[in-house]
């Protein structure tokens, strides 16, 4: 008799380690590379309320697995930002890359050990992938991160540019004093270095190496002019395209 596993949101809560999460999306675009069938674009779903469902299928063969996950949130899309009134559990399916058993169902955000209570959209492969492009495109000797955004996707992907940088120097900047003064204070003793919050945009794109924006705003956050040569920059504001041909929102985010 098939017995899958049904994993609960509380125990996949600081399940992995930030370093296993980037090496194991490492290995599923290696794969991917090889073989183009292996993994599907995101399809997304939006309906008139704002609900909003995506499906990421996939599999990573080398690590004996293969199915999807799929997660839905209510969404508000805003003249200028996108705010998310309600996220729910994200399910993944979870099937054996030998036969295709049903292996598990797994319920529930599953966050890193550095950060287990930390909560945000896809928070943990989203930290995970844009870390992995950032090590294979930034210097191998940047050190100063300049981040914008002090909430759930800026706490993962400063764990995660830690795992794969030497971080000497952080700058970051919200446009809420309170806020960024927050993430410095709980950021510091996780990554044990000194977390700036700055208050000027300007303050967190001058005299860095690596910038990553991970705001709800749709439009942009810095002035490029103001970015210096080679310095590496990530963005991870997320396409609203469905929602624009669906009529939900105006414009495109940018
Ligand atoms: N690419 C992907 O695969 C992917 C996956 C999941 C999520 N995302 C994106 O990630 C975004 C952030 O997620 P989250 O959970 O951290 O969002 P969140 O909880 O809604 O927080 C938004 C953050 O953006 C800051 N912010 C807004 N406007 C800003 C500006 N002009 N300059 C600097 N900071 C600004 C806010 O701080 P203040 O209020 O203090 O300014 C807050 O810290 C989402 O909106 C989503 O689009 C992308």
């Amino acid at each position: 008799m098939i017995r899958p596993l049904l994993i609960q949101p509380h125990e996949v809560k600081g399940i992995v380690g930030m370093a296993d999460a980037i090496e194991a999306v490492r290995l599923g675009f290696r794969e991917w590379g090889e073989n183009s069938q292996i993994n599907a674009p995101r399809r997304r779903i939006h309906i008139p309320t704002g609900v909003r469902v995506s499906v990421h299928q996939g599999g990573v063969p080398a690590s004996g697995a293969t199915g999807l996950m799929t997660h839905c949130e209510w969404v508000k899309p805003l003249s200028d930002h996108q705010e998310y009134p309600r996220l729910n559990h994200p399910v993944i399916v979870l099937y054996d890359a030998k036969e295709g058993e049903l292996k598990a169902i797994i319920i529930g955000e599953i966050t890193c050990s550095e950060l287990p209570n930390n909560i945000a959209v896809t928070g943990l492969r989203t930290a995970a992938t844009s870390a992995l492009g950032t090590d294979l495109l930034a210097r191998r000797d940047a050190e100063r991160v300049g981040l914008f955004g002090s909430s759930g996707q800026a706490r993962n992907h400063l764990v995660a540019l830690a795992r794969i940088r030497k971080i000497k120097q952080v700058k970051v900047y919200s446009r809420s004093a309170e806020n960024r003064r927050k993430f410095a204070e709980e950021m510091e003793p996780v990554l044990n270095l000194q977390v700036q919050p700055v208050s000027r945009p300007e303050d967190a794109v001058r005299g860095v190496d690596m910038i990553l924006t991970a705001t709800n705003s749709s439009v942009p956050v810095f002035d490029g002019r103001w970015l210096e040569q080679g310095v590496h920059v990530t963005s991870i504001v997320g396409s609203n395209i469905g929602l624009v041909q669906g009529g939900f929102a105006k414009a495109k985010r940018r």
